[in-house]
């Protein structure tokens, strides 16, 4: 066996140019005592780091907490731990692909840490639902420029302070090693909507999860846009009464009497109003992501590799209305080609678009699952997006991978690399004490 997967990635080897393999870190890799931050466990990071080193990884993705680096007070950064990864990672020849993590750590699938965002932000406008439940997993993206501090900042000023201090107290002190920023937009990092939310059981796979439009100052956004476009009836809300709650299932076996919004025809997504509210609905994550890349750009300039995460929401794609997209933010339905606009938003300044679950081969006619048809939109809209070179070239430079789920064999794994093939690079979830070192080095093997 050992002899055939060898030939095998050989033989793949030649047809591809090298992706370089990454490898993340347990999401409680840095903690802090007495307000400073430390590795948890320093020993294990530097066995780790040098055992990756060894069968030539090239680096590892790290969150770098918001939670935690300013946890005692506006611009009271600590950055100990983090330096000292990059030290570690600078001795065995590993690069980092930091994560600057604005979300809180916990209550996600596979999260096994609590780390709230900061706790003295004054007056935080979280996201909410019709019914007025909220999430705390990261500050509203309609409340990006209202004051929020101590020191009059927004959450804009706060994510551009935080990731000038990165620079100058990580960065420059280890040149090289962090080679690629990923900028958190939203919960786990990814650019959406926190639309389903595992939190107090709210909503559970694979329901179709809620619009989250209902913060004051969603609703003086959604309402301002109805009367600037003439249909000030539209605003008035928030959002549309019939989407029902986080688990109709609109799709698969499913059927959608509890969320008409979803089922096309009479008050549906496809209706003016449908389509007035989810224009402007991803209209606002696009605006979003486009602050924040235009932030990054300003303070990292136009060398560095940056990258935004997307969310794989694989669930309802087999399905006219797309719904659990729709609510998380992604407009891929109606014929409007959802990944196409965030592909061209990151593109704009060279963005890179980091995407889940490349590993998921399983189609699922209950949920309406189709992973692989979704993971091929990204590609293709990566590959069109605007701007200089060739699709080819657009795909190597701007398109990342992630497995959105624990990889346990070698089906996962040759879908990872299938995928991979042509793009920039690929990182695996996650590094921990039960890794199977054997796919890392098959990995690293497959793709080099
Ligand atoms: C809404 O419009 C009012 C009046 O023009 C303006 O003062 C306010 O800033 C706008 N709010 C948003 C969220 O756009």
């Amino acid at each position: 066996m050992q002899f055939i997967l060898s030939i095998f990635a050989a033989l793949m080897a030649a047809a591809a140019a090298k992706v370089p393999t990454f490898v993340m870190m347990p999401l409680t890799t840095v903690s802090t005592v007495n307000g400073k931050t430390q590795l948890t466990n320093r020993q294990w990071v530097q066995e780790k780091f040098s055992g990756l080193s060894s069968i030539g990884m090239h680096g590892i993705m790290s969150d770098c907490w918001w939670g935690l680096v300013e946890k005692n007070g506006p611009k009271q950064y600590d950055f100990t731990a983090y330096q000292d990864m990059a030290a570690i990672a600078q001795e065995n020849n590993i690069k980092i692909q930091m994560v600057l993590s604005f979300h809180a750590c916990g209550g996600n699938v596979g999260d096994d840490c609590n780390i709230p965002i900061p706790q003295w932000l004054e007056n935080p406008a979280y996201y909410q639902t019709r019914a007025g439940t909220y999430t705390k997993e990261y500050i509203s993206l309609f409340a990006d420029r209202v004051p929020m501090d101590s020191l009059g900042r927004t959450p804009l000023d706060m994510y551009r302070d935080f990731m000038q201090a990165f620079k100058t107290q990580v960065m420059d002190m280890y040149p090289g090693t962090v080679e690629e920023v990923q900028v958190g937009a939203g919960p786990s990092g990814e650019l959406r909507y926190p639309s389903y939310q595992l939190e107090g059981g709210r909503w559970s796979y694979c329901g179709v999860g809620e619009f989250q439009s209902y913060d004051e100052y969603a609703l003086e956004s959604v309402k301002n846009a109805s009367i600037a476009q003439g249909v000030p009836m539209y605003g008035l809300g928030g959002g549309p009464s019939n989407a029902g709650t986080f688990n109709c299932k609109p799709y698969g076996n499913g059927n959608s009497n509890d969320c008409p919004f979803y089922s096309g025809g009479f008050d549906s997504f496809n209706t003016d109003y449908g389509r007035f509210f989810l224009s402007w609905y991803s209209n606002s994550l696009l605006k979003h992501g486009d602050d924040l890349t235009d932030i990054a750009r300003q303070v990292y300039g136009s060398e560095l590799a940056l990258s935004m995460k997307i969310a794989g929401i694989h669930w309802g794609y087999a399905s006219n209305n797309h719904g659990a997209e729709l609510t998380a933010g992604y407009y891929n339905a109606d014929g409007v080609d959802g990944y196409a606009l965030v592909a061209d938003m990151l593109a704009k300044r060279d963005i890179i678009f980091c995407f889940t679950c490349l590993e998921m081969t399983h189609e699922d006619n209950v949920c309406a699952s189709r992973p692989k048809n979704l993971v091929g939109q990204t590609q293709d809209a990566v590959r069109n997006a605007q701007g200089q070179g060739s699709a080819e070239d657009k795909l190597k430079k701007l398109y990342a991978g992630e497995n959105a789920l624990p990889i346990h064999g070698y089906d996962a794994l040759n879908q990872v690399v299938a995928w991979s093939k042509g793009t920039r690079s690929f990182t695996l979830l996650r590094l921990s004490d039960s890794t199977n070192w054997e796919h890392l080095r098959y990995l690293v093997d497959m793709l080099k």
